[in-house]
């Protein structure tokens, strides 16, 4: 059975891939995705945890942070803030051991595009407004069909339903050891670093869906990487898949991409100079 998921192979098998390399780095924190759908990348994500991390009853992991493996948090701590739960698992602001999985989605698809969604190379998308509608009921149950229910109700896998812009900032996340972002227009991605990014750890990785596909994500990228003063390479999906060839010119076209947040990026916001 396939995944449900609009997702290419390849993409999937990055998103597995980073999944691992988190997990295989003992990166510490939460694997978070902003823009669900109808679930598929958030379950190559959970049976990676579910086979990997110990926290999920898997297997790997170094175990040098103990049980829990990442040790991004205590059992039962109560971390305030509101995670729009989505009426899964148990109440808002508790947290078990170890690490979590957060999937946001409004579930309404995406909200309208802006001007900076707009223009960008041939063949790039600027998307419109409530594309991938889809339901919670939809993504709960496939979730639940490729046996993670279980996570839902244990609160180790956490939806947090709504708009970015209204349940990213305040969710319960401390630390994020991998970000997959997926919402396709400017705003949703801008959001979503802006809500996220400080709470990746050192060495986790980010990775945008959408960075070669839709030019007002593509944007918001780089102009958060600039703001940021972010030099940590952008590596960029090398094959691209929806064609057979591509001359060099095109093929960053549909490329997905990604970086490390490399331990010494500039503090955010930046240190006043000294007198
Ligand atoms: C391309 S789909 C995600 C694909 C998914 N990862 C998969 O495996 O098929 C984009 C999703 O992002 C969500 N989305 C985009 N912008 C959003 C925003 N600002 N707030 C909440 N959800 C958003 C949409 O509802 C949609 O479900
Ligand atoms: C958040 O974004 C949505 C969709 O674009 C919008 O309808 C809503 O008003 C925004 N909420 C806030 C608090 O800005």
């Amino acid at each position: 059975m396939d995944v449900p998921t609009l997702v290419t192979k390849l993409r999937r098998l990055l998103t597995a891939q980073l999944a691992l390399a988190a997990l295989f780095n003992d990166i510490p924190g939460d694997f978070v995705e902003a823009g669900v759908f109808t679930g598929g990348t958030s379950i190559i994500m959970a049976k990676v945890l579910e086979r990997y991390d110990p926290s999920w009853g898997g297997t790997g992991g170094s175990g040098t942070s103990g049980p829990g493996g990442s040790g991004t948090a205590h059992a039962g701590q109560r971390s305030g803030g509101s995670s729009g739960g989505g009426g899964a698992g148990p109440p808002d602001g508790w947290r078990p051991a170890g690490r979590m999985l957060w999937a946001a989605d409004s579930f309404e698809g995406t909200p309208a595009p802006v001007e900076q969604d707009n223009g960008g190379a041939a063949g790039m998308r600027s998307g419109f407004q409530g594309e991938y509608a889809t339901s919670l009921e939809t993504f709960k149950t496939n979730l639940k069909e490729f046996g993670l229910g279980q996570h839902l109700e244990a609160g180790r896998l956490r939806i947090l339903k709504g708009w970015f812009n209204e349940t990213l900032a305040g969710a319960p996340v401390q630390r994020i050891a991998f970000l997959r972002l997926d919402g396709d227009l400017y705003v949703s991605t801008r959001e979503s670093l802006e809500a996220l990014y400080d709470r990746v750890s050192p060495g986790g990785l980010v990775y945008i869906d959408d960075y070669g596909a839709y030019t007002g994500c593509q944007r918001a990228v780089h102009e958060f990487r600039q703001r940021r003063g972010i030099r940590s390479p952008l590596n960029i999906q090398p094959v691209p898949e929806q064609v057979m060839f591509v001359p060099p010119a095109e093929e960053t076209r549909w490329a997905a991409a990604w970086w490390v947040k490399e331990p010494h990026e500039p503090t955010w916001p930046p240190l006043r100079p000294p007198g």
